[in-house]
């Protein structure tokens, strides 16, 4: 397994592999690697002949008040963990490499970036779709993979890669649960074991949604009146947002119909943590 630290380095690995006729296969993450990161790696190693994964955390996708300084950084470990999934290249370059002071330039998905997380967190989506934007040049790989954890995200990475014809599949893939259903997350390390218990009320708010939906009921308003009531049962957990919204426009929906999704952002303690499950009629 190679690791780049530079970007010359890495396009041209990535221009080998292209002239060898190779299908490049690219998971962008920032460390911290869990089962769902894994998981998105045996999808890209399923799909591509070869696998380069990139470690960064992206100082421009957090507000100022938030844990861009605290993010947990596993450099050694998360090498360790990729070395056994057989991934053939890490990408982690520095900070002051990917953005030189200098540098002014953004890419904004209009519209879908104001929504859900991007409501909350100002500037968030234009620094994702920045530097997937970034590393989609430096890696210009066949296939990318994200996770469904973090729709609005997948969502708009779609779009951008249509907008702007990157010629890259998005490939989109399951949430990864804990046992109990938590999802996987890197900040999930941030939880006390009392918060960790108490941080299961998204699953459940979101598995409450799906039974009354399952039992007939497709208005969006009660659904989440439902929803809520659930999450407001643990006082300890102060709601961000509870949408029920299409997966691709991300616009808020009055009725169950297509592609809904149910999505919840919420403080447990000081840690926000996400999650989202689609309602499909069987
Ligand atoms: P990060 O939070 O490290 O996540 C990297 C990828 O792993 C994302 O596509 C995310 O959706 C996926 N992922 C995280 N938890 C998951 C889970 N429980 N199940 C399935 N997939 C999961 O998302 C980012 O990094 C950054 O915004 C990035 C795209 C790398 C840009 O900086």
């Amino acid at each position: 397994m190679k690791i780049y630290r530079h970007i010359h380095e890495m396009q041209s690995a990535s221009r080998f592999i292209r002239n060898n006729n190779q299908r490049l296969g690219f998971v962008p993450t920032m460390g911290a690697l869990h089962e769902g990161h894994l998981s998105l790696v045996r999808a890209a190693k399923e799909q591509c002949d070869v696998v380069a994964v990139s470690i960064f955390v992206n100082p421009t996708q957090f507000g100022p008040n938030e844990d861009f300084t605290k993010y947990p950084r596993t450099f050694e470990h998360d090498c360790e963990l990729l070395e056994k999934e057989g991934v053939d290249l890490i990408f982690a370059p520095a900070s002051e490499e990917m953005y030189p002071q200098e540098s002014v330039a953004w890419v904004t998905v209009e519209s879908l970036s104001d929504k859900l997380c991007g409501r909350s967190r100002p500037g968030h989506f234009r620094g994702v779709t920045t530097i997937v934007s970034k590393l989609f040049h430096i890696v210009e790989p066949d296939a990318a993979f994200f996770g469904q954890k973090d729709a609005a995200q997948l969502a708009i990475i779609r779009r951008m890669t249509k907008d702007l014809n990157f010629p890259v599949e998005i490939v989109g893939c399951p949430i990864v649960r804990e046992a109990d259903g938590l999802a996987m997350s890197s900040r999930n390390t941030y939880l006390s074991p009392d918060e960790r218990k108490r941080a299961l009320a998204l699953y459940s708010c979101l598995l409450e949604i799906k039974k009354q939906f399952g039992n007939g009921e497709a208005g969006c308003a009660k659904l989440i009146a439902v929803g809520k009531e659930v999450l407001l049962q643990e006082p300890s957990i102060r709601l961000d947002y509870l949408e029920i919204v299409d997966a691709d426009t991300l616009n808020s929906l009055q009725s169950i119909t297509g592609n809904a999704l149910a999505a919840v952002a919420a403080f447990v303690g000081t840690t926000r943590l996400i999650d989202n499950a689609f309602l499909v009629s069987a």
